[in-house]
């Protein structure tokens, strides 16, 4: 097991990609804290899985979107233990045509893809620092890097995260933590349940490999940017998207 030893906090695990990646990291080692905004009966679940297969998991609840929630959750857990690994995962989309956009979706959407992960960072580095050790994962996505028709705040903070994982990889190289990014392409999760048939097969056809992704798929990628396998890595983005943005 490569993360023996580690704490992971993964923001929403409790379902989608954010869960793929705290049983994989559980099951690589590492003890998780699942984050979750509104769902604790399914947060409650992602833990049990991970016990239920010898793995280490706790709850703590705050929403990404709220600094002042997330730094005292952060400093109350950092208090005792040192969590050495942090996935930026949390997110959510708000789509529609960029004339008819609301001040109010823009916020929720930058508010959670982007500052969430911005302060959410902030609170864990202070301890990572402290250690001179740590590996930070941003969930961006390839609409992050190639833009998309109806999502441009979504586009905008996913492209921003990618700003902010160079950004704070240059700046805490010297300390030893790693901060990269994955840019999924379209995986089957309750967010990409909300397209309706004909956009589903229109980006099907957009995909060489011709399927969507499984969560596990991009869990695969975090477990590999976490673990000391990727040890030489950090500012980068790993694309994992079916071939769909080649
Ligand atoms: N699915 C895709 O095709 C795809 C592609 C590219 C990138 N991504 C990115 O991958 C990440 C996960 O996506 P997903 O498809 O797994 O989404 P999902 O199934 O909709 O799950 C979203 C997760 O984020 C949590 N969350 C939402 N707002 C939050 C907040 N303010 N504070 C804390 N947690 C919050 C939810 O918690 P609750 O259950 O408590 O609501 C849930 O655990 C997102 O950043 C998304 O943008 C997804």
């Amino acid at each position: 097991m490569t993360l023996e030893g580690e704490i992971a906090l993964v923001t929403g695990a409790s379902r989608g990609i954010g869960k793929a990646v705290a049983v994989a990291l559980a099951r690589e080692g590492a003890e998780v804290i699942v984050n979750y905004v509104r769902n604790q009966e399914k947060a409650e679940q992602v833990c049990n899985e991970i016990s239920a297969n010898g793995g280490r998991a706790e709850l703590l609840r705050f929403d990404v979107a709220k600094p002042d929630e997330v730094q005292a959750a952060i400093d109350g857990y950092a208090k005792s233990r040192k969590i050495s690994i942090l996935v930026n995962n949390a997110g959510i989309t708000r789509d529609g045509l960029m004339l008819r956009y609301s001040p109010a979706d823009w916020d929720d959407v930058i508010q959670t893809n982007l500052r969430g992960a911005f302060f959410v960072s902030q609170a864990v580095l202070k301890g990572m620092m402290k250690e001179r050790k740590g590996s930070i994962i941003l969930m961006s996505s390839v609409v992050g890097i190639g833009g998309n028709a109806g999502q441009a705040a979504y586009s905008a903070a996913k492209a921003g995260l990618l700003g902010l994982t160079r950004s704070m990889a240059k700046e805490f190289a010297t300390r030893s933590i790693r901060v990269n990014a994955i840019a999924p392409g379209y995986i089957e999760t309750d967010m990409t349940a909300e397209l309706t048939g004909e956009q589903k097969e229109k980006i099907l056809q957009a995909i060489p490999l011709r399927r969507v992704g499984k969560p596990e798929e991009i869990a695969q990628a975090a477990v590999y940017l976490a673990s000391p396998l990727s040890s030489y890595m950090t500012g980068q983005v790993i694309v994992v998207d079916g071939g769909m943005s080649m």
